[in-house]
């Protein structure tokens, strides 16, 4: 191993994609536990990506770079995303700070997912410069597999973790806290599925999700929505399995709806679905209806509307959307074999580790 020069760290970058969920998770058992009230299962998708580099500094804080505006853990020691990274540090039993830049490639906090992406890679990013290694491989024989890492992600924002795994990805509440899995269903090569992503507005949403799960529990469609999830979650997996998209596609319909009606029912009651959302949902159902139009929406918490369809329908979709409302902006994307962890920077052909493996592992008997 070449010895580490001090002067010039290596630059660690993780890039991992949005995902779409296909069954919503809505709801928290356990805030503190991050524990959901329900199984969710998502598709992850390929374009639609947050890239963050992390390298090890010498200061004595951490520093986050995003849209041209920094942040230290000195200025801001309360923020979301030092706190992460102090959790990732505890669970590494690692100590050193980090610089972090990150950038978005589609907009942001209007539901397209950017704190799934967002959390995978800032976790993917600061574990592989603390631990001083991109491999995936390197960090599994380390103790830190992607089940792992998917764990700490969602720690971030519930989502993110399934933004770990490629595919349809399956969160699992199971009967306590620990017993919660995050694992890929199927493999993208499965079923190739497009995400056509309907931007209606990329305005900032008033409510973030997290506050709005807390409120769910106040709908009372709430407990109905619970009760029937686990058939809806058994339809989905066969529609999936059996790549049966009328099924798919009439389920998850219902299923974005229904969750947008616990946030509209909730206290304090969320809205994120605008006039021209619901005018275009149903356009959507009367073109499908008409043969026009073969796809089938889902709605996150945004007023945004992403239609999944066949690859080889993507075209089609898009161009008929493109010529009826000409006033929205597009983002084609497709189902993605998830994240990617590089060196970058005039440093990547060096040796990365910095730390020994039986070092690592001694020192982290619990992740
Ligand atoms: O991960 P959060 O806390 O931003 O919640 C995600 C909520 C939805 O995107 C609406 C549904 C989901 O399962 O991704």
């Amino acid at each position: 191993m070449t010895s580490h020069n001090q002067e010039q760290p290596v630059v660690f970058s993780a890039t991992a994609p949005s995902n779409i969920a296909l069954v919503k998770y809505w709801g928290k058992r356990n805030i503190q536990l991050q524990w959901p009230a329900n199984d969710s299962i998502s598709m992850t998708l390929s374009s639609s990506n947050t890239t963050t580099t992390a390298c090890r500094t010498e200061n004595n804080f951490d520093r986050f770079t995003m849209a041209n505006k920094t942040i230290t853990s000195l200025t801001n020691p309360d923020d979301k995303v030092f706190r992460h990274l102090n959790f990732i540090r505890s669970q590494l039993n690692l100590a050193g700070h980090l610089d972090l830049t990150t950038q978005n490639n589609f907009p942001t906090g209007c539901g397209i997912a950017s704190s799934a992406s967002g959390f995978a890679a800032l976790t993917l990013a600061a574990t592989a410069a603390l631990v001083g290694n991109p491999s995936w491989d390197a960090l599994e024989m380390a103790g830190v597999t992607r089940q792992t890492l998917a764990h700490w992600a969602r720690q971030g924002s519930g989502s993110a973790g399934r933004s770990v795994f490629g595919g349809f990805v399956q969160w699992t509440a199971g009967d306590h806290p620990e017993a919660q899995t995050i694992t890929e269903e199927l493999a993208p090569d499965h079923w190739n599925l497009s995400d056509v992503i309907v931007v209606l507005s990329d305005a900032q949403k008033h409510v973030s999700s997290s506050e709005a799960h807390l409120a769910a529990w106040a709908s009372p469609l709430f407990k109905p929505r619970l009760a029937g999830l686990p058939d809806r979650l058994a339809t989905v997996k066969k529609a999936l399995n059996e790549r049966d998209l009328a099924t798919l596609g009439r389920e998850i319909e219902v299923d974005a709806l229904e969750m947008h009606a616990v946030a509209m029912t909730g206290s304090p009651a969320v809205h994120y679905l605008t006039p021209d959302t619901l005018n275009f949902i149903s356009w959507v159902r009367t073109e499908r209806r008409a043969g026009h139009l073969p796809a089938w929406f889902t709605i996150d918490a945004g007023p945004n509307v992403h239609l999944i369809c066949r690859a080889e329908d993507a075209k089609i979709v898009a161009t008929h959307v493109e010529k009826n409302w000409p006033q929205s902006r597009l983002i084609q994307d497709q189902i993605g074999r998830g994240p990617q962890i590089t060196i970058v920077g005039p440093d990547k052909n060096r040796e990365p580790l910095r730390f020994s493996i039986p070092e690592l592992l001694e020192n982290n008997n619990h992740a």
